[in-house]
């Protein structure tokens, strides 16, 4: 290899977990020497950091590692890498050892920290590498190369008990496991330090965290001692399992005034027989009613949500209770999913399947449904003035700046680019079911 400056691309799939996963790789690259590009065509090293929670996004990957044969042959020093939740299934690592040989090196999602030496092995021995062996616990933080310079992720635990039927997360991200208080304060007052306004708590199911600390501190109580942490302003957290929602962490949201008054709580169904089968060990009923408690505890509160349609067995009977959590709660924003087949779940083996037309048309009634209640809940907030965390310049203009109300609403308004990362005020006077408009005041 020559001595110009090695270059790297990361790829990243799926949730907020693996993007910040990303940011450690970021690191780890960038402390031996390689620089960031997004020229795939024209990097020395690329890696796919992977998911496996729907079809789609697996297709995707190895469509990408496909297109990348002809690259590999013309240039075989550059390294392919494939990580994240994919490589935890030995069924996608057999895939890509048989059919896509030109992969260089591969590692699961607690095996962040071998990547120097990974690296070395496969330039040393020129073969394959793989390492799947649990490595990288809990606390013991990798440092990272953060994507945002005031806007930061943390995870507060790992890994999931629940095994809902349809979903593959708990066998690629094992069993839960949760980070002591003290290391996870101490890396929210670096990033106070640092000047960062907002964080967002991250954990596959954050409502039970603490529960295998050496000394168990529930969620809630987690959630009061970070709002006591100065110079943070805004404290979010992702996912919330309605099961686990306790009264106590509505009481926390309503009373830490830098907890947002925002909430992600996916109920995937509305039928009670499909929850059932779901193994989501609530029904409508609890959903609801966990939701009026938080609409009367936080008046101003906005909801998302998580949905999947067409899951084994579903009646038109029983889409028809999903339409109706919708009409109920009024979401603010929704994340609908079509019900993916994850072999080695429950559900990928239960008859009633569901027929793929079937499912798609009411995946469109549930989007337009959805499309209404957003645009609906938007045109309230006409004439209100909030507060807006400035992200960056807008996408389409220029002159216009796109930020976050504390309700998670973006918001496009004109303004100059010296106001990103600080927080101002912004009279609403136009909206649709995905934005505001407005004029800082
Ligand atoms: N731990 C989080 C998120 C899990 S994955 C939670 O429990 O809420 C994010 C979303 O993907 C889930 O909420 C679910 O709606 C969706 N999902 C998971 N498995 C799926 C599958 N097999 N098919 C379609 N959507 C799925
Ligand atoms: Fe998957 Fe359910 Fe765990 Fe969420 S709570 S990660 S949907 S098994
Ligand atoms: Fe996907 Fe893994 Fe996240 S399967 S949704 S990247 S935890």
């Amino acid at each position: 290899m020559n001595n110009k400056i090695k270059k790297y691309t990361i790829v990243t799939y799926g949730c907020q977990m693996n993007e910040h996963d990303s940011e450690k790789i970021a690191y780890i690259l960038e402390n031996l020497g390689y620089v960031s590009t997004n020229e795939i065509n024209d990097t020395d090293f690329i890696i796919y950091n992977t998911c496996l929670v729907r079809e789609n996004a697996e297709l995707k990957v190895y469509g990408q590692l496909g297109s990348l044969k002809p690259l590999k042959k013309e240039n075989p020093d550059m390294i392919i890498a494939v990580c994240g939740c994919m490589m935890q299934t030995g069924e996608a690592r057999e895939v890509i050892q048989k059919k896509y040989r030109h992969v260089d090196i591969i590692f699961g999602t607690k095996n962040i920290s071998s990547l120097p030496t990974l690296i070395n092995r496969h330039l040393s021995t020129g073969n394959t590498v793989i390492d799947i062996e649990e490595r990288d616990l809990i606390d013991n933080q990798i440092d990272m190369k953060r994507l945002h310079p005031f806007i930061g992720y943390i995870n507060i635990m790992t890994g999931c008990n629940n095994f809902c039927t349809y979903c593959i997360v708990p066998y690629a991200r094992g069993r839960e496991d949760s980070r002591t208080p003290e290391s996870i304060l101490a890396e929210i007052k670096d990033l106070a330090n640092k000047g960062y306004k907002e964080i967002t708590l991250l954990g596959q199911n954050v409502n039970s965290y603490g529960k295998t600390l050496e000394k168990p501190v529930p969620f809630p109580d987690l959630l009061r001692m970070i709002n006591a942490v100065d110079g943070i302003e805004r404290i979010r957290f992702l996912t919330s399992h309605p099961k686990d929602l306790s009264d106590d962490l509505i009481n926390a949201m309503a009373e830490c005034d830098k907890v947002c008054n925002n909430l992600h709580l996916p109920f995937q169904a509305g039928s009670n027989s499909i929850l059932k089968s779901m193994n989501r060990k609530y029904t409508q009923e609890d959903y609801l009613l966990l939701v009026e408690k938080l609409k009367e505890k936080i008046p101003n509160i906005t909801l998302s949500t998580d949905i999947i349609v067409g899951f084994p067995g579903e009646t038109e009977e029983d889409f028809e209770e999903t339409l109706k959590v919708v009409k109920k709660v009024k979401y603010d924003q929704g994340f609908t999913f079509l019900y993916s087949k994850r072999e080695g779940t429950k559900a990928a083996v239960m008859e009633n399947q569901v027929d793929k037309n079937v499912a798609q048309v009411r995946f469109e009634k549930l989007l337009e449904t959805m499309y209404e209640i957003f645009y609906e809940n938007n045109s309230k907030y006409i004439g209100k003035v909030e507060k807006v965390l400035v992200e960056g310049p807008s996408k389409n203009n220029e002159e216009y700046l796109t930020g976050r109300t504390e309700g998670f609403k973006l918001v496009h308004f004109k303004g100059n680019k010296n106001l990103i990362g600080t927080i101002v005020n912004v009279k609403i006077t136009n909206h649709n079911s995905f934005s505001l408009n407005g004029e800082m005041v």
